[in-house]
């Protein structure tokens, strides 16, 4: 009989990398079919590619949305917490990954890097994944309070690791949706 501690490492790692090269293969797929989605405006053709930072293996902790959002179902509220209130959805602090891993697998090495960050009271400089120009005006409240669902936005998150830009985020896309959802499109709801 094979004890299940004997075969599981193993069979993680394979299965993290199959998780790696696929979610690095959607990343490739998303990027291309952004450049290539219909540009309304000459706007919306300015925006580049999505960040190529984008993806756990450039972010200072390799932080899974997979086993956090999708294996064990944590709400993405429960996180970006300031999403329903607040004009950003913002990126937890540290002591918000502590208050769970002070407990959960604290001898993971990536866990020990998070724990260094708080013994040492640094703030974890996450890679920005999504950056609109400063002369928009967005905020999250809204959408969230009219039933947009995140994944609407952001794609399918409980499967990436690092979260990926999956939308291009131009004028057209917003416009196209408001139009949709008969939302507002005067230039100044958007724009200071
Ligand atoms: C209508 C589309 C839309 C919906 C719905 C949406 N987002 Fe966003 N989100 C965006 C855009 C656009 C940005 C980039 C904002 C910027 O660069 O100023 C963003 C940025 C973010 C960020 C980066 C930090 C920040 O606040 O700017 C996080 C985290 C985030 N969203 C999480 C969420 C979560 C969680 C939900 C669901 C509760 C959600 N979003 C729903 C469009 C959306
Ligand atoms: C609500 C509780 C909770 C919060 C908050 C939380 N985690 Fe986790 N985390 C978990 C659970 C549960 C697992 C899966 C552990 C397992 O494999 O059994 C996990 C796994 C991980 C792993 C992978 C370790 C392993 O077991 O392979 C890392 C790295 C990690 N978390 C980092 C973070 C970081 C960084 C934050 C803050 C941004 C955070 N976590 C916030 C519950 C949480
Ligand atoms: C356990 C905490 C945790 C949970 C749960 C979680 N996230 Fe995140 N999220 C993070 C961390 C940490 C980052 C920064 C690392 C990264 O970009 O992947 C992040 C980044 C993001 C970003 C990119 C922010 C940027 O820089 O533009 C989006 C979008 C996002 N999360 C959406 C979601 C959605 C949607 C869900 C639910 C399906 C969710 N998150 C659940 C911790 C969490
Ligand atoms: C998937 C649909 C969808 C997308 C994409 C979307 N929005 Fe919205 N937006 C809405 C809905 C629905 C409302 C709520 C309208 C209401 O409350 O009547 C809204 C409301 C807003 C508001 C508040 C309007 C007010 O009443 O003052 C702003 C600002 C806004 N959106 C900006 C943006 C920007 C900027 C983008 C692109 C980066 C964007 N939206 C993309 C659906 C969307
Ligand atoms: C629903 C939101 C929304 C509305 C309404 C909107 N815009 Fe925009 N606009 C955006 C976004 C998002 C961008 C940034 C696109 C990017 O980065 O590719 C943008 C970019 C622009 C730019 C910058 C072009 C450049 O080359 O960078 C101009 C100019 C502009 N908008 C004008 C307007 C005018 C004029 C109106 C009214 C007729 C308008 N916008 C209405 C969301 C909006």
């Amino acid at each position: 009989m094979i004890r299940r501690d004997d075969v599981s490492p193993s069979r993680k790692l394979s299965s993290a990398a199959l998780t790696l090269f696929l979610v690095g293969l959607l990343t490739f797929v998303f990027r291309v079919l952004a450049q290539e989605q219909p540009t309304p405006s000459k706007a919306a053709s300015n925006r580049s590619a999505p960040s190529p930072a984008a993806g756990a293996s450039s972010q200072p902790i390799a932080f899974s949305h997979r086993i956090h959002a999708g294996t064990n179902a944590i709400p993405c509220q429960l996180c970006h917490t300031y999403a329903r209130r607040g004009p950003v959805a913002g990126i937890p602090s540290v002591q918000r990954c502590v208050q769970c891993h002070q407990t959960v697998t604290p001898e993971e090495p990536e866990v020990v890097k998070l724990m260094a960050y708080w013994k040492d009271k640094k703030p974890i400089a996450w890679v920005r994944v999504h950056d609109l120009p400063d002369f928009v005006r967005f905020t999250h409240k809204p959408h969230v309070a009219a039933g947009v669902a995140c994944q609407t936005c952001h794609g399918d998150v409980a499967k990436m690791e690092g979260a990926v830009q999956t939308e291009s985020l131009s004028m057209g896309w917003c416009l196209n949706c408001h139009k949709e959802r008969h939302a507002p499109t005067d230039c100044l709801v958007c724009h200071y």
